[in-house]
């Protein structure tokens, strides 16, 4: 029988699909080639495009080009982490071929919640490949959407283990979860979703490095034992996310191995750092964890959302999540993905870590992993010997940089600093973002981007000053 010629979708591109196509490759080409340098200032969004942003669900078809103009001017006058001056929060960069890969996967689109051939196995290796890299013994790991579902995923298993049945009965007996004062409050989130509740999470203090004290947490896991309280996780944060600081992992797996306790590694930002020779010793007892978090869309480059939750046992992940559905039948008693992950459909994420480490080599990633170290270091001499900004007591562990700036004609040294946030912002050379350290208002720049040079640091550091100057001379003219 011959084929019917095919009748076109009305969702089709038709005809205008390969102009489409050559057309959004020149508009990435030309984002790609801005983001070598820093530009000197935020364009403004324009009328035409504010207007557009305003317009209600059109009903109509449009020339894509025109719309994919649209779109390329949206982002241009978005927040842009893959820019080298972008310094705030813990960044992405966007990776090039991450961005490919990406393309590459959401046009496939297979779905890893079952087995899915070749992306399964691209999953499985890319969890082998980031394991080896950070030296961690994965048994197996899986791609998700952030650290904070990474972390929960790990909590979930480690409830299930410190309470077993309890995701059947619910937890009718109370449990705790260590970690350090400054944890990232996924981890909070998780035991607040996982009715374990906020309350049972015990802020360990910290030692002079900012890390988890090993022997504070041992006196409250004893404490809570006595009074009838279950310790279920101990969170040990690698790179905390407010100065980077990085857990003792080794006296913290002889605590829970003490007490038998799960040991969770939030690495989220700063794992791939246990990749760098400098700073892989800060991270002796990896190997010890029940299970880690790593996200690759922080400080391995590629783009959002590529997080990996990897554990020693799969058994524990099963324990936590496997289940029996009539739309998702057990082939040969196999287990499926969403048997040993929360979440169900999941896209390919692990494309773009794969594709990535194919086309730079891990040793690539090293040596970007030890740029932004360095400079971390580098900003930390430059503004110490400078006269206007003040530093953290110690050098930064990974690659966060807390500075303060300080100039006696500006009393508030607190007001002055949450100021300059605001206009480094409005300002538009460099982006930062403010932290609270200890009680005080610090800038708080972070190096995760592989586009960032030593001169964008320098230059971070004299706009910070110079902008700073303004604001301090206009406070005190208003004054007087
Ligand atoms: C240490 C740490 N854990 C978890 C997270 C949450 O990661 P995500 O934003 O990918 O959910 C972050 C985010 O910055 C983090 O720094």
């Amino acid at each position: 029988m011959k084929t019917p010629p095919a009748e076109p979708s009305s969702l089709a591109l038709g005809e205008a699909r390969e102009a489409a196509l050559e057309y959004a490759a020149e508009l990435v080409l030309r984002a790609w080639r801005e983001f070598d340098q820093a530009r000197d200032e935020e364009p403004v969004p324009s009328a035409a495009l504010l207007a557009a942003l305003t317009e209600s669900l059109p009903e109509d078809a449009a020339d894509v080009r025109v719309q994919l103009d649209l779109a390329a001017a949206a982002l241009d006058t978005s927040i842009a982490q893959s820019r080298p001056r972008f310094l705030a929060y813990v960044g992405s960069s966007g990776l090039e071929i991450g961005a490919l890969a990406d393309l590459l996967a959401h046009s496939y689109d297979p779905n890893l919640a079952i087995d899915a051939g070749s992306a399964t196995r691209i999953e499985s290796q890319t969890i082998e490949w980031l394991a080896e890299f950070v030296g961690y013994p994965a048994d197996c790991g899986f791609f998700t959407s952030g650290g904070t579902i990474s972390n929960i995923t790990a909590l979930a298993a480690a409830r299930e283990r410190a309470l077993p049945g309890s995701r059947m009965n619910g937890v009718r007996v109370p449990l705790a979860v260590y970690c350090s004062e400054e944890v990232h409050y996924s981890v909070v989130r998780g035991a607040e979703l996982l009715g374990i509740g906020r309350n049972a999470v015990r802020a360990v203090p910290l030692d002079g490095h900012r890390r988890m004290d090993p022997q504070a947490l041992d006196h409250l896991i004893a404490a809570d034992i006595a009074t009838g309280v279950i310790p279920m996780a101990v969170v040990a944060t690698s790179g905390t996310t407010l100065t980077g600081a990085i857990d003792p992992l080794d006296a913290l797996a002889d605590v829970c191995e003490k007490y038998d306790v799960w040991l969770h590694v939030d690495g989220a930002y700063g794992l791939p750092a246990a990749g760098a020779p400098t700073s892989a010793p800060l991270f002796a007892g990896l190997a010890r964890a029940h299970s880690v978090s790593v996200d690759a869309h922080k400080w391995l480059f590629v783009p959002k959302a590529c997080s990996a939750i990897m554990v020693r046992d799969r058994q524990l992940l099963a324990a936590a999540f496997a289940h029996n559905e009539a739309y998702i039948p057990h082939v040969d008693n196999e287990l499926n993905a969403v048997d040993v992950t929360l979440e169900y459909s999941r896209p390919l994420r692990a494309l773009k870590l794969w594709l990535a480490f194919r086309v730079h080599g891990a040793r690539a990633f090293r040596a970007a992993l030890e740029r932004n170290l360095a400079q971390a270091q580098l900003l930390y001499e430059l503004a110490s010997q400078h006269p206007r900004f003040e530093v953290q007591p110690l050098p930064p562990q990974l690659s966060i940089t807390p500075i303060r700036h300080v100039v006696p004609d500006c009393s508030d040294v607190d007001a002055h600093n949450d100021a300059l946030c605001r206009a480094l912002i409005a300002d538009g050379r460099v982006y930062i973002s403010p932290a609270i350290i200890d009680g005080s208002s610090w800038l708080r720049p972070c190096f995760t981007n592989f586009r960032t040079t030593d001169h964008d640091v320098r230059v971070a550091l004299e706009t910070a000053d110079e902008v700073g100057l303004t604001l301090c001379s206009s406070q005190h003219n208003a004054t007087h």
